[in-house]
């Protein structure tokens, strides 16, 4: 049993979480997302549309999904790989070398983003009325 976390803020789901999600599953068997709380995202300057409580429960309805816990800071990491028993960690590729951190407590990986698509890009869009979302 090779159990994988990641983490994000997954709001305004869209294919390139989809993607990443997908990606982590297969890397193992179980997939636990840690999903930034409405006050980390506050601490990071980073407004969600949906609530920590919509994005969650539409988290936990994606098969690739088996667990969401909360992120609620930068340092639980390495508490989290320990608690949870994790044995790879996943990122996508804007993240490089940012968790390297986490090697010495399990496999760190960082896969490639979904071009051309993202939450900020999906906002933008809706505030400039374009209908082109694709
Ligand atoms: N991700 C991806 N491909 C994309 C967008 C996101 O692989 N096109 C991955 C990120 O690398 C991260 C996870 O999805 O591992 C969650 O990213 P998140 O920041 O929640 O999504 P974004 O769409 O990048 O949101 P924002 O624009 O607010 O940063």
């Amino acid at each position: 049993m090779k159990r994988v976390l990641t983490y994000g803020t997954f709001d305004l789901l869209h294919r390139g979480h989809i993607n990443l999600l997908k990606h982590c599953k297969h890397l193992g068997n179980y997939l636990i997302v840690g999903l930034s709380t409405d006050e980390f995202n506050t601490y990071k300057n980073k407004t969600a549309c949906y609530s920590y409580k919509h994005r969650k429960y539409i988290l936990e309805a994606i098969k690739y999904v088996d667990e969401v816990i909360a992120e609620d800071c930068w340092e639980q990491k390495i508490d989290d790989v320990i608690k949870y028993n994790i044995d790879l960690f996943v990122m996508g590729d804007d993240w490089k070398g940012k968790f390297d951190f986490l090697i010495p407590y399990c496999e760190v990986k960082y896969v490639p983003r979904t071009i051309g698509i993202s939450t900020t890009e999906i906002k933008t869009k809706i505030e400039n009325n374009l209908s082109n979302i694709k």
